[in-house]
């Protein structure tokens, strides 16, 4: 049995619905905060089986026509002893811990939200896992953690002690975190880095739905740092794929490992880092013609300066992917992009224009 918090967001939605495919019986865990339209929440929980009026309680259901068992919990990561009670009524062979308070931008408006899903609700994670002796500990990073880095493509062998935002300190923090629970106990803990994450169900306040929804409302889109922006899109069923082969294999630890030479990423504790992205970085530019291309409308573009908190490029270095899981994204930008929109215009009923 597999327990994933954040199940109600975009990427833990996804993963319930492969791991339940798949067969595995799935406890899924989610406070749905309202940090964006509550409405797609609960329509992603409704495709896993769970009624809205019985997700709006604080209580647990039970949902009974997928291939796997699905049972959700809504509940803050902060909440120890709702956490305690569900680990003691069932044995977890793994936790995928996706919760999180999202979002750079935000980090800036609201930081003490990042401290409390991200650093409280995180140790908290760690600490039923440590005491109900789960197998692998699998969780979000990010890779925002790269901050100042410049080097590309961006490595899980460097250094990534020079974060920008206050979202990227709580998920570097998560890492570190994690590695004393992995030394300390033995918690074998895998840190997924991913890259922009796309595609349908999609988060309300990510570019792609905010300049799909700009340009078909004949709003203008903000474009930052003058478009001179580059991102490794990484299609969300990629980003599945990965956590899936990841869940399936935890780290052993490194008995080569240096202390004199330390390598950051793995450790001689069970404790392994890895970057999810596409490693295929595009032109943001580019990213907002394949969406007017697919829409059949230019967008009005107003020209931004670089937010703070935001970084100028990512591109990922999967080469740990590849040689551990046999695995990289691949989906191409547009074919994922085609898949967003067909889902948005569903989605909010909107009628293509001939
Ligand atoms: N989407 C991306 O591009 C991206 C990139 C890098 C990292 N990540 C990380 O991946 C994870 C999933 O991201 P997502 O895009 O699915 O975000 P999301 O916001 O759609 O999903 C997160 C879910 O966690 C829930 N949540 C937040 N705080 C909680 C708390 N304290 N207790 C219980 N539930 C809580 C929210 O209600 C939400 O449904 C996050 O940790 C995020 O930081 C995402």
């Amino acid at each position: 049995m597999i327990f994933v918090t954040g199940a109600a967001g975009f990427i833990g939605f996804h993963l319930c619905r492969r791991l339940l495919q798949d067969g595995h019986s799935v406890v899924g865990y989610d406070s749905i905060n309202d940090y964006y339209d509550t409405r797609v929440k609960y329509a992603r929980l409704g495709l896993l089986g769970i009624d809205r009026s019985m997700a709006e309680k604080w209580k647990i259901q039970t949902s009974g026509n997928l291939i796997g068992d699905f049972t959700f919990v809504r509940g803050e990561l902060e909440d120890y002893t709702l956490l305690d009670e569900l680990f003691r009524q069932h044995s977890f062979s793994a936790v995928v811990n996706l919760a999180a308070q999202a979002g750079v931008r935000y980090s800036l408006i609201n930081p003490q939200a990042y401290i409390k899903s991200n650093i409280v609700g995180f140790s908290n994670i760690l600490e039923v896992c440590r005491h109900y002796k789960v197998g692998h500990l699998a969780y979000a990073s990010s890779s925002s953690v790269y901050g100042l880095n410049e080097k590309m493509p961006l490595s899980t062998k460097d250094n990534v002690d020079h974060p920008v935002s206050l979202y990227a300190a709580t998920k570097k923090s998560n890492e570190l975190m994690a590695h004393t629970y992995s030394h300390l106990f033995g918690l074998p803990t895998t840190g997924l880095r991913f890259f922009t994450v796309y595609g349908p169900w999609g988060r309300p306040d990510m570019a792609l739905f905010l300049f799909t929804e700009a340009i078909l409302k004949g709003e203008p889109i903000k474009v930052f740092n003058h478009g001179k922006m580059v991102r490794d899109f990484t299609y969300v069923d990629d980003i599945v794929e990965g956590i899936v082969r990841v869940v399936a294999a935890p780290p052993k630890g490194d008995p080569e490992w240096s202390g004199v030479t330390p390598e950051p990423g793995i450790s001689r504790a069970p404790f392994k880092i890895y970057n999810i992205g596409n490693n295929d970085p595009v032109k943001l530019m580019e990213f907002v013609e394949a969406i007017e291309k697919k829409l059949g409308k230019q967008a009005d573009r107003i020209m931004m300066d670089l937010q703070p908190g935001d970084v100028p490029a990512t591109y990922a270095d999967v080469t740990d992917l590849m040689a551990d899981l046999g695995y990289k994204p691949s989906t191409p930008l547009k074919e994922g992009i085609d898949k967003f929109v067909d889902w948005y215009r569903e989605f909010y009923e909107i009628k293509v224009e001939r």
